[in-house]
């Protein structure tokens, strides 16, 4: 299994997981919430992929910035002609100058870079004093989290536990690199229950749906499926119904710079 995700090769369909996400508007609106008692900001979404998130705050008045890493992902977000300006680089080592941004935020991506104590550092140094930090996404630490994928597909929660960091850790070296008033909150709650052969019909189980299933070889994801067509064969045969059940708590953490 790789470490890491090709979002080259996957770019140009990552948008269809939105088609079936129509709650991440919570998301959008968390956002919004933090954006709203800022007057023209300077805003930059860091891992920004297909502009998705950069499309929802369209609205609001102020500078968008999107930053990304995969040359094809922006292409994507280009091709959208959002009001942002798109740049290529990598999220340990900003290409702007100190105290550029009054919000850097980072959705679902964090887990992703490759030293996220050191992003945090240098957002710290591209956010003015006062400005925001937003993290948001899910934490697969969280002990009311539950995700039938992990019970049938080999290897992806070890992946998980070795990319993603708990959220206490990212709230500690938040207050390190100098943000004060951390704090995180459940902007959202997902939960899905699919009986049976039900299962298969679930978006999130097809191979590009998440970066779990995209980044498992082709043979172990067919084993997953196989498991668990085998589960629902079993239970039949015991006349027992089954469930595959997901709940998710996505969470944002923000903190506020000190002043310098
Ligand atoms: C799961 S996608 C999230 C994209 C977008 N934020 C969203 O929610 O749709 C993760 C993104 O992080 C980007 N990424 C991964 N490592 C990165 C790095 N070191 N620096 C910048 N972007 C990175 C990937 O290219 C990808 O576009």
């Amino acid at each position: 299994m790789k470490r890491g995700l090709d979002y080259d090769r996957i770019a140009a369909g990552y948008d269809r997981r939105f088609e079936h996400d129509a709650p991440s508007v919570a998301t959008a609106r968390a956002l919004v919430d933090v954006i709203r008692p800022m007057s023209s900001p300077h805003i930059l979404e860091v891992g920004c992929g297909t502009g998705h998130w950069l499309g929802q705050l369209a609205p609001v008045t102020g500078q968008l910035y999107g930053l990304d890493r995969s040359w094809g992902m922006l292409a994507q977000a280009s091709a959208k002609d959002l009001p942002a300006g798109l740049v290529q680089g990598d999220a340990v080592s900003l290409p702007f100058a100190r105290a550029a941004f009054d919000l850097l935020y980072c959705v679902n991506a964090i887990h992703h870079f490759s030293d996220q104590r050191r992003f945090i550092m240098d957002a710290a140094r591209v956010i003015a004093p006062h400005g925001r930090i937003a993290i948001l996404g899910s934490d697969p630490f969280y002990d009311k989290n539950s995700w039938y994928v992990y019970d049938y597909f080999e290897g992806v929660w070890e992946i998980d536990r070795a990319r993603f960091k708990s959220w206490d850790l990212l709230a500690a070296w938040l207050s390190a690199a100098g943000f004060e008033r951390v704090e995180k909150s459940e902007i959202r709650h997902i939960h899905t229950s699919h009986e049976g052969r039900e299962v298969f019909s679930d978006p999130f189980l097809r191979k590009q749906a998440t970066s779990q299933l995209a980044l498992l070889s082709q043979e172990a994801y067919d084993r997953g499926l196989e498991r668990i067509q085998s589960a629902i064969q079993k239970a039949q045969d015991r006349g027992e119904p089954i469930r595959f059940e997901t709940e998710l708590s996505i969470f944002m953490l923000t903190g506020v710079k000190q002043a310098a």
